[in-house]
């Protein structure tokens, strides 16, 4: 299997509007309801295009069909798409006091299990790492969690996100320091 990760465009944005759903409601399907993954469809579980101009943002694809994409970020916003966002909570962070953030990783549900995961983490943990940040936090699914968990995070909070059809959607807040790892 050849899979390439290149920076997410934003003309990409189309596309990962439909991958995301696809993804969502067949990854998901055995951590939460489906009126949950609805009410999280959207808001939660959508693009962040901030990422995308930022770089920090990556598509894995196969013969030029886009399977994946997952990203990492040097803002404060710790989840969720554009909608979901106030531009003040967006701020650059510095790399001496904050975390970077994983963010928003979708394959397909046809490429699940074949590490595509884990090929866009390592280039979002070597490409935080590159821009100075020494700890990375993530703001994941229950879905999320085993992939990041084999990445060597640790889970130091579990809460409920607040959705739009006022269900709320189990997470756990994932944590990583790289000076433990060596
Ligand atoms: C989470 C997700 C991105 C993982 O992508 P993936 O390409 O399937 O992950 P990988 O193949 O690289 O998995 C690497 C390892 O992570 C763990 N893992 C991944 N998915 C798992 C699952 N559903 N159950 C248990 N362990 C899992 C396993 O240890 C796996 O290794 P293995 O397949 O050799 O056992 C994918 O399931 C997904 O898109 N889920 C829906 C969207 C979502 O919730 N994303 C997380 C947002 S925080």
């Amino acid at each position: 299997m050849d899979i390439q990760i290149r920076p997410a465009r934003l003309e990409d944005i189309p596309a990962l509007t439909s991958l995301i759903p696809l993804s969502v409601r067949m990854l998901q399907a055995s951590y939460y309801t489906p009126a949950q993954i609805e009410g999280a469809l959207g808001t939660v579980f959508a693009v962040d295009s901030q990422l995308i101009r930022d770089r920090t943002y990556f598509i894995a694809e196969s013969d030029s069909q886009i399977v994946g994409c997952g990203g990492w970020s040097r803002r404060s916003t710790s989840y969720g798409g554009d909608l979901n966002q106030s531009a003040a909570a967006d701020e650059l962070i510095d790399p001496n006091l904050h975390p970077a953030k994983i963010r928003a990783f979708f394959v397909h549900p046809a490429w699940a299990r074949r590490g595509i995961g884990s090929q866009m983490m390592r280039q979002c943990e070597a490409a935080a790492v590159a821009a100075g940040f020494g700890t990375i936090e993530i703001v994941a699914t229950l879905a999320g969690e085993p992939l990041y968990a084999r990445f060597g995070y640790r889970t130091i909070q579990q809460f409920e996100i607040p959705l739009p059809n006022n269900l709320t959607l189990p997470g756990v807040k994932m944590f990583k320091d790289f000076s433990e790892s060596h």
